[in-house]
């Protein structure tokens, strides 16, 4: 049925990256040679983050603005900490952890992207194939592991970061989501998210309900959208009970929140 609603949208043509995106990707040169950037670039046929590849030569990223997320991902979040990145897609963020000092960084996608990147842009993605493509070129040392989020326990493992982006509005069961990062962090351990905001008031304990394809077209997986108090909220039904707002912005006419949720130490 949600798939009959949108069948009529077009599929998208693939944007160009944009400069706000370079600028993102050059916190992290990456200082390939030139000719083995652009194989590499076009080794892959989209790309959700924008890589500085070689000086001049990026991935053509779909995703848009990320600048403001660079506030709370410096340093002192990552030196010596274990990190967990779920819905990690092409891994800009755990190779950042990585390379901001991270002793251990385990990158988890249940590739779910290759379904609404065939609905959207026509294009047949084959999973993981962006973040080993980065994995190569930096000679990583991240973890890659196709799995759902919500089986994150089955890692075995505390973590004490775990970056939560474009995912909570993704999952049909959110508070099972964050129980699911709360049970695997360490004492202390914080969650990093960011998400689909809502353009209800702050203060309002309810979360927004999309229709499919309505957020982005052809995508029927972004169910939600969240407002402070909610995720406040949420926060405490886990037993993370330290939460703050980094930031509530409109990015390419979407709200989005930016928000730490901490474990007691
Ligand atoms: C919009 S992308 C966000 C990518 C990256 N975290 C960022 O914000 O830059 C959402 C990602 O979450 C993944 N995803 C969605 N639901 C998931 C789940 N239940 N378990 C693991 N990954 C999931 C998708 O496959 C996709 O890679």
């Amino acid at each position: 049925m949600a798939a009959y609603a949108i069948e009529s949208e077009p599929i998208e043509p693939i944007p160009e990256t944009s400069a706000a995106e370079r600028v993102v990707a050059d916190v992290q040169p990456i200082g390939a040679l030139a000719a083995v950037a652009e194989r590499v670039r076009d080794s892959v046929p989209l790309w959700f983050h924008t890589f500085a590849l070689a000086p001049g030569v990026y991935t053509p990223g779909i995703a848009r603005d990320h600048g403001y997320r660079l506030s709370v991902l410096g340093a002192d979040r990552f030196a010596g900490r274990s990190v967990l990145d779920i819905g990690a897609f092409d891994g800009f963020y755990s190779f950042l952890a990585e390379a901001r000092g991270a002793r251990r960084v385990v990158a988890v996608d249940n590739e779910q992207y290759v379904d609404w990147v065939r609905a959207r842009f026509g294009v047949t993605l084959t999973g993981g194939a962006g973040f080993r493509a980065i994995t190569g070129l930096l000679a990583s040392r991240v973890e890659y592991r196709r799995m759902d989020a919500l089986d994150v326990r089955e890692l075995g493992e505390r973590f004490d970061v775990v970056l939560c982006f474009g995912i909570l509005h993704r999952v049909t069961d959110p508070i099972a989501l964050l129980q699911a990062l709360a049970d695997v962090l360490a004492p202390g351990g914080e969650v990093v998210l960011e998400t689909y905001g809502s353009r209800l008031a702050a203060d309002a304990p309810a979360i927004e309900v999309h229709e499919p394809g309505d957020v982005y077209a052809r995508d029927d997986f972004v169910y939600w959208g969240f407002s402070p108090e909610t995720l406040r909220r949420l926060g405490q039904i886990v037993g993370l009970d330290e939460f703050e707002v980094i930031e509530e912005l409109e990015i390419d006419g979407h709200p989005r929140i930016l928000a730490l949720l901490r474990a007691a130490g």
